[in-house]
């Protein structure tokens, strides 16, 4: 099939090249011209494990191509996925410029019959206003199909090419037929198509991920609690998670979630039940809590150092918002980044992938290591923001060196407490009693 992919960012990239993959011939377009210039010379713009040898292969092979031209971009194209940011506005809910815009381009380029598809996470309404917008100017038969994408960064390719499931919203039997013949390779496994009308597949792209949100900061809740009496959350979390109805994911207590997705499609949901009427509660509480638990490990710290910062050094590890990916798109690091800053530390970071972004966004602020141990030097204590794997095993006497003080701040629950105990260390994490290395001495 001959399909064009407008926006390519982590999605439309994404999408394009597993399209490609597929046997599919893939344009992909963006305004960006840096990024359509180096995509177009073989250099991948994004960190995502397994797609740089599917990016290359698809290529080579010419099924994959780039453009800035949306009118090249999109001749004889079957299929047109809309791949394009959604930020918050101002009031929080979803900006839709970017989707209209191209929208109303397309109504004046449109050539032949094309299946549109909203690939962005829109709100609910979105696909009738995007079909309105195209109306005003085609003089073609088009579709507009509803079409929310699931991949989570850091495992992308894989959740594209075996997706647990594919939402379809259309109600037009020809748009079903398009995309059962481009999904059916992805779904040989078993796994379902489910088909809908476009408003309920735009609901359930943010009922999903405003779930998983909740589900995490349940869990943020209970390891808050945890600590005041005297309960360990990774003993519950094992408790809780063995039940069937519960399930095992999206249980670990931490410094709040962050990303490209969860904070603003949670805001864009709460957004749309203002709107109409509604007191969606539960997801104001999700937002507060989230918002306060991001920076939870400012307080023990700051008491630690008898109430003042001021000219400590303190080393992060992890700036990504969350590992195996180089997005730092609301990411937790960033706001603790700001808040010891203000309180006049100093921070050196280490992070495998994300330094560049960061170095793009807050500059020279703060210093950059070139290893996770280079970071410690002469610090004053250890802050560990994102569950990187290298940071899961370290060499502990190493770190301990390195340190002022055996400190660590451990946002991800990385380590045992007791082990720390054993080690040494004073060890804060989230829902876990503080283990210092003088109770254990003494
Ligand atoms: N990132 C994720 O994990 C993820 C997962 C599921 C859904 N989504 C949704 O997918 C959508 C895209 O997200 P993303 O993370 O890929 O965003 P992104 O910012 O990485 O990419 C968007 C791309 O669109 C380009 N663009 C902007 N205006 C354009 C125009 N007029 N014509 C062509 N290109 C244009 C930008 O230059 C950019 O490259 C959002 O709605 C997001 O909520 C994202």
């Amino acid at each position: 099939m001959r399909i064009a992919v407008i926006g390519t960012g982590y999605v439309g990239l994404v999408s394009g090249t597993c399209f490609a993959e597929t046997g599919n011939d893939v344009v992909c377009v963006d305004i960006d011209e840096r990024k359509v210039n180096m995509l177009s010379n073989g250099q991948i713009t994004i960190f995502e494990p397994g797609l740089e040898v599917l990016f290359e292969r698809n290529l080579k092979q010419n099924r994959l191509s780039f453009t800035t031209d949306l009118k090249a971009g999109i001749k004889d194209a079957e299929l047109i996925f809309l791949a394009l940011p959604t930020p918050p506005g101002e009031d929080g809910s979803a900006d839709l410029k970017y989707v209209l815009g191209v929208a109303e381009q397309l109504g004046h380029i449109l050539e032949d019959y094309a299946v549109i598809v909203d690939k962005s996470t829109v709100p609910v309404g979105t696909a009738d206003r995007v079909r309105e917008k195209i109306a005003l100017n085609a003089k073609v038969e088009f579709d507009v199909v509803s079409n929310p994408e699931f991949l989570r960064e850091g495992v992308a390719v894989d959740d594209f090419m075996k997706p647990d499931r594919v939402v379809v919203g259309t109600s037009s039997e020809r748009a079903k037929k398009v995309m059962e013949r481009l999904y059916n390779p992805f779904i040989r496994q078993g796994n379902p198509i489910i088909f809908m009308d476009e408003r309920s597949a735009e609901m359930t792209k943010y009922a999903a991920n405003s779930f998983l949100a909740t589900k995490i900061t349940f869990m943020n809740e209970v390891a808050n609690l945890c600590e005041k009496v005297g309960a360990n959350v990774d003993a519950v979390r094992r408790g809780i998670g063995t039940d069937s109805r519960i399930g095992k994911r999206f249980l670990f207590a931490g410094i709040g979630y962050g990303g490209s997705c969860f904070p603003k499609d949670v805001q864009a949901l709460a957004k749309t039940s203002e709107e109409n009427n509604y007191e969606f509660r539960i997801l104001k509480s999700v937002m507060e809590v989230n918002q306060a638990q991001k920076s939870k490990l400012i307080e023990p710290l700051k008491d630690h150092f008898g109430g003042s910062l001021k000219g400590k050094k303190i080393a992060m590890w992890g700036l990504a918002f969350k590992p195996n990916t180089d997005d730092i798109r609301e990411a937790p690091a960033l706001e603790n980044i700001k808040i010891l800053l203000e309180m006049g530390a100093s921070v050196t970071a280490y992070d495998p992938e994300a330094m560049e972004n960061v170095k793009i966004t807050i500059g020279d602020s703060i210093t950059y290591a070139e290893s996770p141990y280079g970071a410690l030097v002469d610090a004053d204590a250890l802050m560990i923001v994102t569950e990187w794997p290298v940071f899961r095993n370290p060499d502990f006497k190493a770190v301990g060196k390195l340190l002022k003080e055996k400190l660590i701040f451990d946002g991800r629950n990385l380590f045992e407490p007791e082990q720390m105990q054993e080690l040494g260390y004073t060890y804060y994490s989230i829902g876990r009693e503080c283990t210092s290395s003088e109770i254990f001495t003494h």
